[in-house]
């Protein structure tokens, strides 16, 4: 988010140290994902800037629930993911629509173009989609999902993430990225992550382990604009 202005308003670059940009080296993807031609700004149409007026009623909710989708419990540890949505002054996005997707225990998504050589899993659905409340929060019962291999990247895996997809009142108005567990050996490695200068920034992708019974909990701030603003991941 934060792409938005009104006419006249100044848009800030984006900073590259909490930002990924550009071509990472071992990164393959980054080259045919970040433009190779300087960026031309063209107007906004009324429509751009003002449509729908209520996104969440285009895009319905779509389960809450991924580790219960079939007759029994997905395979995993069972996770309670409570993510929360704010603004640069940590004021909530109430009315935020969130699209959630990851991957299963044995790191296969539910997708073609996945290749990898893991079993798929008949109770668990990938992808949920959710409102944010007034207090901005979404709230998730999954698996933890597993690490994976990028194909033809010499062994590079993964680590376990999940990623979102954050509308917020118009279309144009919209975030997309992943968020990290705490603790994986695989986040070192990663150049997704890694991708983000700062360690710092690094860190607000990762999310805060809190204590429950019967499942391992997670906290989560997406922040949509702003200084600290969650970086944009594929
Ligand atoms: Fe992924």
């Amino acid at each position: 988010m934060g792409i938005l202005s009104a006419p006249g308003v100044r848009i800030e670059p984006r900073d590259p140290r909490t930002q990924s940009q550009g071509v990472e080296p071992g990164y393959e993807q980054t080259a045919r994902r970040w433009p190779s031609q300087p960026l031309q700004r063209r107007p906004q149409s009324a429509s751009e800037l003002a449509g729908p007026l209520r996104v969440e009623r285009r895009l319905q909710p779509v389960r809450g629930d991924l580790a219960g989708y079939g007759a029994k419990r997905a395979l995993g540890q069972l996770i309670h993911l409570r993510a929360r949505v704010v603004d640069e002054d940590g004021m909530p996005v109430r009315g935020a629509v969130v699209e959630v997707w990851h991957c299963n225990a044995a790191g296969k998504y539910i997708h073609p173009n996945d290749t990898h050589d893991a079993p798929p899993d008949p109770n668990f659905y990938g992808a949920a989609r959710l409102v944010a409340g007034d207090s901005g929060l979404v709230e998730l019962r999954t698996i933890k999902p597993g690490a994976y291999p990028v194909p033809d990247s010499g062994g590079w895996w993964r680590p376990p993430h999940v990623h979102f997809s954050v509308w917020g009142r118009v279309w144009l108005s919209r975030l997309v990225t992943q968020m990290f567990f705490p603790g994986e050996p695989l986040n070192d490695s990663d150049a997704i992550l890694n991708a983000i200068r700062d360690p710092e920034a690094r860190l607000r992708c990762i999310a805060r382990l809190v204590p429950a019974d019967n499942y391992l909990a997670y906290e989560y701030q997406l922040v949509v604009r702003g200084r600290k603003a969650t970086p944009g991941m594929p």
